[in-house]
């Protein structure tokens, strides 16, 4: 597509058109490896090599993965509250990035975030089933046993309160002394989900993380509060339909 530069750089970053236009004009923009002051020419997005004050601008949609800390609410904006959107470094921010899907504030791990709403609208869809895995650690045993427990998960959970879950997966992966930790795959998400699905068996969620999103792991080289832009093979894992159980 081709586009005039200021407005290329206005949609792929998060700065002014009046700042850009100054940056542009003071030589701090280059276009395959040329400097470029004038904000009016043109350039291709699909291939041309866009370079902001030395560092590359992604034209077209961007995938971000960030490893959500504790603390952060998963919104554009919310007052009094730290977002998501300020743990990103200037060269991944842009305007319309939005977490697609949300954390809570005290969960950790795996969040994506985009200007992409199609992409976003489809992982969320409950009808494309794309898979959300999750470690939980919770405190009580749930009662009727581990047996009941995994067997509502997996016949979709009635909540209190009347709401229907799809089916999901849990996996114990230990219990001992009234603490257990397991893996959960949901297929939706609702509104608290796992910590409700936990509390209707009386047990209450300490810690949860999620781990992946589709076919795609969190990369465990991120630390908590860091991200980086996804690959496009990266992008197509997301989407790719998951045969793991948890
Ligand atoms: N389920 C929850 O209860 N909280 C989350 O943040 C995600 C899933």
């Amino acid at each position: 597509m081709l586009l005039r530069l200021d407005r290329a750089l206005s949609s792929y970053t998060a700065i002014s058109r009046s700042e850009l236009r100054k940056k542009i004009r003071s030589g701090a923009v280059s276009v395959n490896g040329k400097t470029v002051r004038d904000e009016t020419s043109r350039i291709d997005t699909g291939c041309d090599r866009l370079l902001l004050e030395g560092e590359p601008v992604t034209c077209g949609p961007l995938y971000v993965m960030l490893n959500k800390p504790a603390g952060f609410v998963s919104a554009t904006s919310a007052p009094g509250e730290r977002t998501v959107l300020e743990l990103l470094p200037p060269s991944l921010r842009r305007k319309n990035l939005f977490p697609a899907g949300r954390l809570d504030k005290d969960t950790v791990g795996f969040m994506l975030l985009t200007d992409d709403g199609a992409f976003a609208h489809a992982i969320l869809s409950p009808k494309r089933h794309v898979p959300k895995t999750y470690f939980v650690r919770a405190c009580g045993m749930p009662c009727g046993g581990q047996d009941a427990f995994a067997r509502a998960f997996s016949e979709g959970m009635l909540l209190p309160g009347g709401e229907r879950c799809l089916p999901a997966e849990f996996a114990l992966l230990s219990a001992e002394r009234e603490t257990l930790e397991a893996r959960v795959v949901l297929h939706e998400g609702m509104y608290h989900q796992i910590k409700r699905m936990f509390s209707a068996f009386g047990c209450r969620v300490s810690y949860l993380r999620r781990e992946k999103i589709g076919g795609l792991s969190l990369d465990e080289a991120l630390a908590e509060g860091e991200c980086r832009a996804l690959t496009a093979e990266e992008i197509q894992l997301i989407c790719t339909p998951e045969t793991d159980k948890a």
